[in-house]
């Protein structure tokens, strides 16, 4: 066997290189301890500025790891707020819908009413209440801000940290990224029997790409002469952690100057590409010069591409803890692993593109919906059972490869921030 460096190991060493237990995904202690120090501690995403665009839009979102249903307003002034969606009378939910528009929230048991900023402003029969003072009776507010257009919540309204000083040590180079231009979006969202570390961690490695997607998009990743696929480079944080991923150019998803430069980019990858997939070859060469804006490469922000490998194909960036984001210089993905058990996950699975102009461009992306959904399932077709084999009790540890360092760091930083050791016991 030759031997290879283990050159992501080798940059962070105090992640060791040991054996991680599987507790962490199938003890219901844990969650417990990873809701009330972890998920009630930290800033969370969301959704996207854009889904509010007007005064009165609004939207909720239920967080089950922080015992939690939010309700997002965009206000008459402009800014955008979050308060606990829980009437001040008797506690009934204020809104049922799941997004909308209103002037007013009225809570639909006996009528009190709020506006958009949360002051409690209509109480019927308020007479027959005792000396009720309404600036007493708003709803909760929690910390609201935004990064780049994604809206964080933190359920405690003094967060120890800002958003900014959470965000910026490691993806301050990414700011800039054109996310307000790729404002086309579909999603898919769906509840996994699984934990939620075991749901995101099979998208913070790509290990598994040459087998589980070995049908689908294995060719599109650089492979090795060995056959194996290295990344370029990852990047662990004090939170965050990011992979760099290379692309096979002379491919449809592998090239991604294929669709932003056109050319001889596109050429390349149409060449070798076309005859085993003649659909995605079409779609591709529809998709060329179809989308809204162009983005030229070398205009990317340091942080996207930061290898400056001109084999780049896109960045796995894991915001702690659950909201992967990987930045492509077409389009980006954005996903939550919302945790809603310690074995039930809620995946909200989004991908932004720029609006297209053209009946190609539609087509392109249309067509790259449907290959995404695909590649989703085969991603899924493993959780729940990687989940009832944890369960079993057969194996108690499970082992790493330097490819899977992202696997490692999120367990040691969920370690850390549980104020666990890694040697520490768990109770049964
Ligand atoms: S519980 Fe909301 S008005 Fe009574
Ligand atoms: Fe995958």
């Amino acid at each position: 066997m030759t031997e290879v460096p283990h050159r992501l190991h080798d940059k962070y060493p105090e992640l060791g290189r040991g054996p991680i237990p599987i507790e962490p995904y199938i003890s219901e202690q844990y969650w417990q301890e990873e809701k009330s120090k972890l998920f009630r501690k930290t800033w969370l995403h969301v959704g996207r500025v854009e889904e509010l665009p007007k005064a009165g839009d609004f939207f909720v979102k239920d967080l089950p790891a922080c015992d939690a249903s939010i309700i997002i307003v965009r206000t008459k002034k402009g800014d955008i707020r979050a308060m606990h969606n829980v009437c001040a009378h008797r506690m009934n939910q204020i809104v049922y819908e799941e997004r909308g528009n209103t002037r007013k929230f009225f809570c639909k048991f006996h009528g009190w009413a709020y506006d958009l900023e949360g002051n409690l402003t209509g109480v019927p029969d308020e007479d027959c209440f005792f000396d009720l003072d309404r600036c007493k009776y708003g709803l909760t507010t929690v910390a609201c801000e935004i990064w780049q257009g994604f809206i964080f919540i933190h359920v405690d309204p003094n967060p120890a940290m800002t958003l900014a000083d959470f965000m910026e040590p490691m993806y301050g180079n990414v700011e800039g990224y054109p996310f307000d231009k790729m404002t086309s979006c579909f999603s898919w969202t769906t509840e996994v029997d699984c934990n939620w570390k075991l749901a995101l961690d099979a998208f913070q490695e790509a290990y598994h790409v040459a087998y589980v997607h070995g049908n689908s998009i294995a060719d599109s990743i650089k492979t090795e002469s060995g056959g194996s696929m290295r990344p370029l480079d990852g990047l662990c944080g004090d939170y965050h952690r990011r992979l760099s991923l290379a692309g096979n150019t002379k491919t449809v998803y592998g090239n991604p100057k294929a669709v932003t430069a056109g050319g001889a980019a596109l050429e390349e990858a149409l060449a070798e590409s076309a005859a085993a997939k003649p659909i995605s070859a079409a779609a591709l060469k529809a998709g060329a010069g179809g989308a809204r804006y162009e983005f030229p490469m070398e205009e990317l922000p340091e942080g996207v591409n930061w290898t400056g490998s001109p084999d780049w194909m896109f960045d796995i960036n894991v915001v702690f803890p659950d909201f992967y984001l990987s930045l492509r210089p077409n389009y980006f993905q954005a996903y939550n692993f919302r945790p809603i058990a310690h074995d039930r996950t809620l995946v909200e699975a989004r991908v932004y593109y720029p609006e297209m102009l053209t009946a190609g461009g539609r087509f392109y992306q249309e067509y790259m919906k449907v290959q995404l959904r695909d590649v989703l399932l085969e991603d899924f077709s493993t959780l729940e059972r990687t989940q009832s084999a944890c369960e079993t009790g057969a194996k108690s540890h499970m082992i790493l490869q330097d490819y899977e360092i992202m696997v490692r760091h999120a367990f040691e930083v969920i370690e850390r921030v549980l104020g666990r050791t890694p040697a520490e016991p768990i109770p049964a």
